[in-house]
């Protein structure tokens, strides 16, 4: 039978609300017992809520019924106490607590209701594994630092929202039953019962429907909206996780870049509630390869890749002129004051790294103090080339040189996951430190895998102007006004501006090897919606569970969401995904091969 819960034990306060000014009030609360310390004939105990913890305190010669009571608590048990608020002595304050400089004296305790032993203590510092915890999410989240998180998501939400809404942005809905469209990750499809061998699918985002919105004349149209992506895990990845969905009409990439820093700026001075940010810098996607060989740079520290192919063409060592005489690159990193300090070992790992992005070795040489090198490549070269390589490098004694050769994306990609390794080994940034930047003119296609042409974006991306006629020319030099927003590194946004007509749509579909078929099989509603005075329009969207763990200073996105999915997509605590039953699926026409049942 539930405790009775009568209107004269709700609660006055909560538990993260008095202060000194409150002394000699009488008060309710309602919480969880979170501590309790039993000094023989004092009780103290600790209630929490989502506001905080506060202590109460309990002498058993004073209030004898409430002492026995208390005695019987344990953790986790849900409770209403009545008591007086009182000034701690200044010995007895407690800083780390906000309600730290009171207590509150108990008169009268009532149990709410009980709790089994939780399988872990709910604290902060609790070592239960991810899987007990993602089981008990619900007492996960009592632990004050995951609670925080959720609280500060909201917050977030909430300013976004209010940024967007100011800005005149018109919150619209769209389908999650929704069709295939071809936006990199395989999606979560969903039989239809009705029309028995169809399938919906869950968007990957609600892409093609903001482009008809535009058509239909909504002008600003944004969402918060969960998307669906079959994916495989990384810590910034889930398979199911949510944009700020943005799309505007009569806009080209600088009226995006310009509204989206406000809004950017906006949310994240006030979530700090200081000036953390003015402007937002841009990059080409050109020299973010070139100077940090990757699409997203963190820009919080140097190290930047030096390109050295014309400096060692025809040196003395092979590797190096071979690559630069073939068409592909030679790229060094300069590791400031390292040398003495960086092992055999290190070095071993950093070309293991490299190696994973399947270049052959790492060439490595530590600066002397007369300049000389300590390398297994100064045999190969001569004083001037090694002078000379020094010099391009901007090396100095004790540097460290780490040179990788070979194809363009290999060496850029190896070099620029050693590069990120070395900033957060040796600590060349502030942690705290919040660095946003905008890369555009991103190229329009890449090669996939199998050799085919696909959108590096997606295929409504428009190309810029000037780089339309090189389409069928020149395929992968066509650059697009596609831009990304980034921060430390993350990827916390993208969006381009879209084509807008039905001809230089069907172009691009054609660049991309799509059949007439295909393209009138998935895109045939786009395509006919664009022949109704389509807008020039274009948009973006931000990863809302990355922009909150970028800005919590998060190490994945997995905390930031109150019910996530594990590296396998399951969720523990409901057993999900689960077989359903045989006649389930023979409603919605399914059978099934998979062994597992
Ligand atoms: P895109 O695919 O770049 O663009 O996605 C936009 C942003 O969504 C976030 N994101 C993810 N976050 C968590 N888990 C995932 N699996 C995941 N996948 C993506 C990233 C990313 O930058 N329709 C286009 C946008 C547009 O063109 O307007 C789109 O979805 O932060
Ligand atoms: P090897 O001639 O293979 O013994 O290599 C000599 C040195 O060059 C070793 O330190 C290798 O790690 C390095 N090396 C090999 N391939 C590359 C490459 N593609 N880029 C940079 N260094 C390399």
């Amino acid at each position: 039978m539930n405790a009775k819960f009568s209107s004269d034990w709700k609660r006055s306060h909560s538990c993260g609300e008095l202060r000194e000014q409150h002394d000699g009030q009488d008060v309710v609360l309602n919480g969880w017992v979170a501590h309790i310390r039993d000094l023989g004939n004092v009780i103290f105990v600790i209630l929490r809520d989502r506001y905080g913890e506060t202590q109460f305190v309990v002498d058993a010669n004073s209030d004898p019924d409430s002492y026995q009571k208390l005695k019987k608590m344990h953790n986790e048990y849900v409770v209403a106490v009545r008591g007086k608020v009182r000034k701690r002595p200044s010995s007895m304050i407690n800083p780390d607590m906000p309600t730290g400089a009171i207590e509150v004296v108990v008169s009268q305790v009532n149990l709410l209701n009980v709790s089994a032993v939780p399988p872990f203590a709910i604290s902060d510092q609790s070592d239960a594994s991810d899987a007990l915890r993602l089981k008990y999410r619900y007492l996960d989240l009592r632990r004050p630092h995951a609670k925080q998180l959720i609280v500060d998501r909201a917050r977030i939400t909430r300013l976004i929202r209010q940024a967007m809404d100011s800005r005149d942005f018109l919150d619209i809905e769209t389908p999650f039953l929704y069709k295939s469209t071809p936006e990199g990750a395989r999606e979560f499809l969903v039989p239809s019962r009705i029309s028995p061998g169809n399938f919906y699918a869950l968007p990957q985002s609600p892409q093609t429907f903001k482009q008809i919105l535009m058509v239909a004349g909504f002008d600003r149209y944004y969402q918060l909206v969960r998307c669906f992506r079959d994916e495989d895990f990384r810590s910034d990845r889930q398979p199911e996780f949510t944009q700020l969905d943005c799309e505007l009409s009569f806009v080209d990439t600088d009226d995006i870049l310009r509204i989206f820093s406000a809004v950017i700026s906006d949310v994240v001075n006030k979530f700090f509630d200081s000036q953390r940010i003015s402007n937002i810098p841009i990059m080409t996607h050109k020299e973010a390869m070139e100077r940090f060989g990757c699409d997203k740079p963190d820009t919080r520290f140097g190290l930047e890749l030096l390109d050295l192919t014309d400096k060692v063409a025809g040196c003395g060592f092979k590797i190096f002129a071979n690559a630069a005489s073939s068409g592909e690159i030679v790229n060094a990193i300069c590791v400031e004051g390292q040398a003495a300090s960086t092992s055999r070992k290190s070095i071993d790992e950093y070309e293991k790294m490299a190696k994973q992005f399947g270049l052959k070795g790492l060439a490595w040489a530590k600066i002397n103090a007369d300049s000389s090198w300590q390398s297994p490549l100064a045999k190969f070269l001569s004083d001037d080339e090694i002078a000379a390589i020094s010099k391009a490098a901007q090396a100095k004694p004790n540097d460290l040189l780490l040179f990788a050769a070979g194809k363009f994306a290999a060496v850029k990609h190896a070099l620029a996951a050693i590069r990120n390794h070395l900033g957060k080994a040796l600590e060349l940034y502030d942690p705290k430190q919040l660095n946003f930047l905008w890369v555009i003119d991103f190229p329009l296609l890449e090669r996939a895998e199998d050799g085919h042409l696909k959108a590096m974006h997606h295929p409504f991306t428009a190309p810029k102007p000037q780089d339309f006629k090189l389409l069928s020319s020149d395929p992968l030099a066509v650059r697009a006004q596609a831009y990304d927003l980034v921060c430390n590194g993350w990827e916390l946004g993208g969006g381009s501006i879209r084509i807008h007509s039905r001809e230089e749509q069907n172009l691009v579909f054609k660049a991309l090897g799509l059949s007439d078929e295909a393209i009138e099989h998935k895109f045939g509603f786009l395509i006919e919606a664009l022949q109704y005075g389509a807008p020039p329009h274009g948009g973006i969207a931000f990863g809302l569970d990355r922009f909150v763990m970028v800005l919590t200073g998060s190490e994945g996105i997995r905390d930031l969401i109150a019910f996530p999915k594990t590296q396998k997509a399951t969720c523990l605590m409901t057993s999900s995904p689960a077989p359903v039953p045989d006649q389930a699926l023979a409603d919605l026409g399914i059978s099934h091969t998979s062994a597992q049942k």
